[in-house]
């Protein structure tokens, strides 16, 4: 391990879940709503842009016009007065975008047209566009079925009642939002807790629902078709966990670390990256914790400590942290013992195929990793050499995971590209560098 700490306070960009969230949340209500802390990251600039063409006017609140902005107000002309989208909708690299979209617009009576780069049309959509459809949705694909580019024309929905697979917030949500425009009841069981941002933020906004609470969290959410528009909101984005874990990682390996990040979401649904680190040593704290927009939150301390341990994460923790077992099993390769992760084959449904990827570029770097069908387990070591190749496939995450490596290992890795952190954290290898002495 090179000689390196992080040491200081950071406030990490907004949340991205919840950024999209507000974005597309405010077609539901009509008026003038103000949003703080929006995500700057590219994904979040394509859901805005995608609302945009559905006739929201998004504005940066000092009315910056289009420009990069955490502060917005979002003139919404409500559901029933949504603008056909002139040309396609774009969504980048935006899995978020794409599902939670096609949700609301199933409910519209207009064809919309969906693409994303080369990454998005690999993405399975099935999971989202079968359920749309059996609510009456029409899906056509143009190239290949269930995968993007496709268009929906949508309408005339009924209610309906699904039992998805996996524990996928997207796509609950996407169902959920075509709910609130289908006549009758929907009803999404997931088969474990996930993220709730969705029922807090239907909450927060007076959006009536049924739910049916598993340990704070939600397994099962019922809606009916929203009667009256949403009122304006205000609503207070917090600090993205999933961009904290790469400097809790970090910090909690490179000896001598201190980081305060400050106004973090601790949603439980997405708090694996806290207890694991915890679980292997790790010294955390959650300080200031309070509620803000029905969202917990705190400022989370961490220091280094002695050399952490392995630990097993099981299948049943897997979607409270999908996107930080990534950062995560750079801490396993130079644990004291074991690091397993087994029902996450979802991780080869994100981005990129993440199982893949960081096996074969730790076993590059000299980490002793095997990859199973659903996770992979890594015989800690104390030092891992690095040097080696550091593949991204344009995955935002694994380019993130390579800069962090880059600060464990002792040598400097070759990481394919990094231009692909914009997609989730624009000035993440800036905040990094203001804290490595
Ligand atoms: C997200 C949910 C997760 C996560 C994604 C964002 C959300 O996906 O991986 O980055 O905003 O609801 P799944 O719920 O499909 O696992």
């Amino acid at each position: 391990m090179r000689k390196l700490k992080l040491f200081g306070t950071l406030q990490i960009p907004g949340d991205k879940a919840l950024s999209h969230r507000a974005l597309i949340f405010a077609s539901f209500s009509k008026g003038i709503n103000h949003i703080e802390g929006l995500s700057p990251a590219q994904d979040c600039q394509n859901t805005a842009n995608c609302m945009r063409q559905l006739g929201l006017e998004i504005t940066a609140a000092n009315g910056a016009g289009n420009k990069s902005y955490t502060s917005i107000s979002i003139n919404s002309p409500g559901i029933k007065h949504l603008s056909v989208p002139r040309g396609t909708l774009f969504v980048g690299n935006s899995g978020t975008t794409i599902r939670l979209i096609s949700g609301l617009l199933a409910g519209q009576s207009f064809t919309s047209h969906f693409d994303g780069d080369e990454s998005i049309r690999k993405r399975p959509m099935t999971r989202v566009l079968e359920h749309l459809e059996t609510m009456g949705a029409q899906v056509n694909y143009n190239e290949e079925k269930g995968l993007a580019p496709f268009a929906i024309s949508g309408g005339q929905l009924t209610g309906s009642e699904f039992t998805l697979k996996v524990s996928s917030a997207q796509v609950q949500t996407a169902l959920l939002l075509a709910g609130l425009q289908a006549n009758g009841r929907t009803t999404v069981h997931l088969p474990g807790i996930a993220r709730d941002h969705t029922v807090r933020f239907f909450d927060y906004l007076g959006i009536s629902f049924e739910n049916n609470p598993v340990k704070e969290a939600y397994t099962s959410v019922s809606v009916e078709k929203l009667k009256e528009p949403v009122k304006p909101f205000q609503y207070r984005i917090p600090g993205d966990i999933s961009s904290a874990a790469f400097f809790m990682v970090a910090a909690a390996c490179l000896p001598g670390s201190k980081l305060l990040l400050t106004d973090i979401g601790i949603n439980a649904g997405r708090n694996l990256v806290i207890n694991v680190l915890k679980r292997m040593g790790a010294d955390i704290t959650l300080l200031n914790e309070h509620i803000i927009a029905n969202e917990p939150i705190a400022d989370i301390q961490i220091s280094s400590s002695d050399r952490l341990m392995g630990t097993n994460i099981a299948n049943e923790e897997v979607a409270s942290g999908v996107d930080e077992i990534p950062v995560l099993a750079l801490a396993g390769a130079l644990c004291d013992g074991t690091f397993t992760v087994s029902g996450a084959e979802e991780m080869r449904h994100k981005e990129s195929d993440r199982l893949k990827l960081i096996t074969d570029n730790l076993k590059a770097a000299g980490a002793d990793i095997t990859e199973s069908k659903d996770g992979f387990t890594i015989v800690g070591k104390k030092n891992i050499a690095g040097g080696s190749p550091w593949k991204t496939a344009m995955d935002h995450r694994l380019a993130m995971s390579g800069l962090i490596a880059n600060l464990l290992f002792d040598n400097p890795l070759e990481i394919e590209e990094t231009d692909s952190t914009a997609i989730s954290y624009p000035t993440f290898a800036r905040d990094l560098g203001s804290l490595v002495c």
